[in-house]
């Protein structure tokens, strides 16, 4: 049975603190062979309640406080829980709140089947507090929707001196709030294009709208007529192979009696499978691609988190979704598609989907005068291999992008510049004999750079970002830090770090 974990914040010695296990941070002190190991701020009581004992204890273990290190044992009635985790914090002098984080998340897919825990982690201010409460609930995600996840404990108590103040509190509680929706985002691209298709994603976006019954969130689901009826090629031309029909979402939040609210733009690929198209991937390069909605799931959810945290600025998600397959109505290279607002696009390779169904979402978000817009998508393989797994390229107008980057430094989430070159921009508008812009020129080299600088005519001069996430979007690999296998919800918590700073 799963478990609905509840977090408390609250004062306490984690040596008296009554649980079934205590998690505390393990830290290295020291050079050479002077080096030790001792517990991080939070920990303290613990390592006294084995005096001298404490590093051969951990040592005799093979445990050395690395990142990613986590020891069990049982305490023998040394303090008064039955169980201690120890999870390795790396060098103590360079800790910081993301170091935190990551072994929170660590620690909390080590709890086995405890149903009490407390965290004895530093959480001595409010960004310690959103570090543990992030990285723990984060780390404790599973989908379950078709297997039974892992037991949770059905209590997390976060021990901190600065509990029961008000900005520790709040700390926890948006890290709740946002978890929550983050663990949505998740959800959504971890369900196989069989099951979530445009519309069933549409309708489970408008119905967590309606679970939610918050006055100011609004869905709209513009349908496969309308978009005909609108000149959306770009969605239409993608969406129109696959028998399921594409579509786009439209949620805005408006906050109430906040009438000079600053007003932005996220819009998200939402792409629900991709084979390629005519241009077919290879089979191996098909197995994930289900996760090229990842876009259209974190804009979707950074909306609901700011309508959760009744955030003072004007935001909409503007969310394509279509599915890339083959058939006998799909486009072809060599095709021209006529995108909102009249541009046509030559097509060159039906694999590069995503900036086509964008598109027509940026040029219809642009027609509600946002002071800003960022786009999301998984866009290319490109990007993939330049940065690997863990970081988004991160591209456009330098007020946007620092932002975004300043989003980022608080969400713990890793971006790295990449550049949208003139010459680029220049290319893609005069290097197509039949249409306004060419999509793509089978050119390898920058081919990040392309889609960026493709992306960026629809964006209609406004300050744009872009963040191409096929890198850390979906984690092929195993759970790392509070990452977990599968959807990882990147960049929700930036997007809603981002909106609040709009908020101002
Ligand atoms: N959805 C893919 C990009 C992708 C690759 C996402 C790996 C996640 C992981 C995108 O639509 C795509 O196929 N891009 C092409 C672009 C190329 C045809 C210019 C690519 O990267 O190969
Ligand atoms: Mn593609
Ligand atoms: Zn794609």
């Amino acid at each position: 049975m799963q478990v609905v974990t509840s977090y408390t914040l609250r004062k306490g010695s984690p040596d008296r603190t009554g649980c079934d296990l205590v998690v505390i941070g393990v830290a290295q002190q020291g050079e050479g062979s002077s080096r030790k190991l001792v517990a991080a701020p939070g920990g303290e009581a613990v390592a006294e309640a084995w005096g001298r004992k404490f590093d051969p204890l951990l040592t005799a273990m093979g445990f050395k406080g690395g990142a990613g290190e986590v020891l069990k044992v049982p305490t023998g009635g040394t303090i008064r829980a039955g169980q201690l985790l120890a999870v390795g914090l790396g060098p103590l002098a360079a800790l910081t709140p993301e170091k935190v984080r990551r072994a929170a998340g660590v620690a909390a897919r080590n709890v086995g089947n405890a149903a009490s825990v407390a965290l004895a982690l530093p959480a001595h201010d409010a960004e310690h507090v959103r570090a543990v409460a992030e990285g723990f609930r984060s780390g404790s995600y599973a989908f379950t929707a078709y297997k039974l996840g892992a037991d949770r404990p059905g209590g997390v108590a976060i021990l901190s001196d600065a509990a029961r103040r008000k900005d520790t509190m709040d700390a926890l509680e948006r890290a709740e709030t946002v978890g929550a929706l983050v663990d949505q985002a998740r959800d959504w691209v971890n369900s196989p294009a069989n099951e979530l298709t445009p519309s069933s994603f549409a309708e489970s976006v408008t119905a967590l709208a309606k679970k939610r019954r918050k006055g100011g969130l609004t869905v709209e689901v513009v349908d496969t007529d309308t978009l005909r009826e609108l000149g959306c090629g770009g969605i239409l031309g993608v969406g129109m192979s696959s028998a399921n029909l594409p579509c786009l979402v439209k949620v805005t939040w408006e906050p109430k009696d906040v009438p000079d609210a600053p007003h932005v733009a996220l819009v998200g690929k939402g792409i629900t499978y991709d084979s390629g198209g005519l241009t077919i991937k290879p089979g191996a390069s098909m197995v994930t691609m289900k996760c090229d909605m990842s876009g259209a799931a974190s804009v979707v959810a950074a909306v609901h988190a700011a309508a959760d945290l009744e955030l003072p600025v004007r935001v909409t998600a503007w969310a394509p979704m279509a599915e890339n397959m083959i058939s006998g109505q799909a486009m072809r290279p060599g095709d021209v598609l006529s995108m909102y607002g009249g541009k046509t696009v030559e097509i060159r390779n039906t694999d590069a989907e995503g900036r086509l169904v964008l598109a027509d979402a940026l040029a219809m978000a642009v027609e509600t005068k946002p002071e800003a817009i960022v786009e999301v998508s998984t866009l290319t393989g490109a990007c993939h291999i330049a940065l690997g797994d863990h970081i988004a390229g991160l591209f456009g107008d330098d007020e946007v992008v620092e932002s975004v980057e300043q989003a980022a430094a608080t969400s713990g989430e890793l971006f790295w510049r990449l550049p949208i070159p003139e010459r680029t921009s220049e290319q893609i508008r005069t290097e197509s004999e039949i249409a306004d812009l060419l999509q793509h020129n089978w050119v390898r080299w920058g081919g990040a750079l392309w889609a960026a600088a493709f992306v960026k005519e629809f964006a209609g001069g406004l300050p744009f970002a872009h963040l191409d996430i096929a890198g850390p979007a979906f984690n092929s690999g195993g759970p790392w830090g509070h990452v977990p296998s599968g959807g990882t919800g990147f960049p929700v918590a930036t997007l809603v770090d981002w909106l609040e700073q709009r908020a101002g």
